[in-house]
């Protein structure tokens, strides 16, 4: 998979994506993720990204100038075209399921927001998936980038070392997953439930999904009403 991010704010990117899954999945070449200085991009004299707005208000807004010319610049490189991802808080909540959909995808280009908004004429332009990580404010669009890329990067085949761990995550059946513990067997008077010590596989797969019931009943009523939407479709 390529990922090409476009943002104001490169330096952002630099220690988060050297760490862990994400390292791995760059080292193991499951992953070419360049990002891009907006800046370079902009013949503005003084490099500058933003403008006031048409029609007055509070903030600046992102130029389309030097988006235009970073796509014009990594469309000529190739004959495929991107899946053209901007990040905003107008956007479509992302999902676990979208996460799994974008994961297929060989190539993608992130646009980080920052400022009040972007021009909109870049998303009249080219077909750009607007996508939110939340309801609540960041203050731009490259952590939000981050989180993506994360989510996304973890579900390409071979990253993760037991391929069975993606498809037991939370989630991935609707339900958010159980507690787990390690040793030792008791810490500050704490023990481990006794089923999990038991041996007893049955108990103990049973115990967890009655723990992931009851989590995903009281933390997430949301997920809970659709997983037993689901359920009812299954026994019909
Ligand atoms: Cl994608 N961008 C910004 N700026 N704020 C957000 C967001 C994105 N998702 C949730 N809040």
């Amino acid at each position: 998979m390529r990922i090409d991010v476009l943002s104001a704010f490169p330096q952002m990117f630099s220690g988060i994506l050297q760490a862990s899954i994400l390292r791995r999945a760059l080292e193991g070449n499951h992953l070419h993720l360049w990002i891009h200085n907006l800046r370079h991009f902009t013949e503005d004299t003084h490099g500058r990204l933003d403008d006031y707005p048409y029609g007055g208000g509070p903030g600046m807004v992102l130029r389309a100038e030097p988006v235009f010319k970073a796509l014009d610049c990594l469309y000529a490189q190739s004959e495929e075209k991107p899946a053209l991802i901007y990040f905003t808080p107008q956007g479509r909540l992302f999902t676990q399921e979208m996460a799994r959909d974008f994961s297929g995808n060989p190539w993608m280009i992130l646009l980080c927001g920052h400022y009040k908004d972007i021009d909109a004429r870049i998303v009249q332009r080219d077909p750009w998936q607007e996508v939110s990580i939340g309801d609540f404010v960041l203050s731009g669009g490259e952590t939000a980038a981050v989180v993506f890329i994360d989510a996304v990067a973890r579900l390409l085949p071979g990253v993760l070392g037991d391929e069975a761990s993606a498809s037991n995550d939370s989630f991935e059946d609707g339900l958010l997953d159980a507690p787990y513990f390690t040793r030792p067997e008791e810490i500050n008077r704490l023990t481990v439930p006794e089923v999990l010590r038991s041996g007893n596989h049955e108990r103990i797969a049973q115990w967890r999904q009655g723990e992931r019931e009851g989590r995903t009943q009281e933390r997430r009523p949301d997920l809970w009403e659709k997983h037993q939407q689901r359920e009812k479709h299954k026994s019909q």
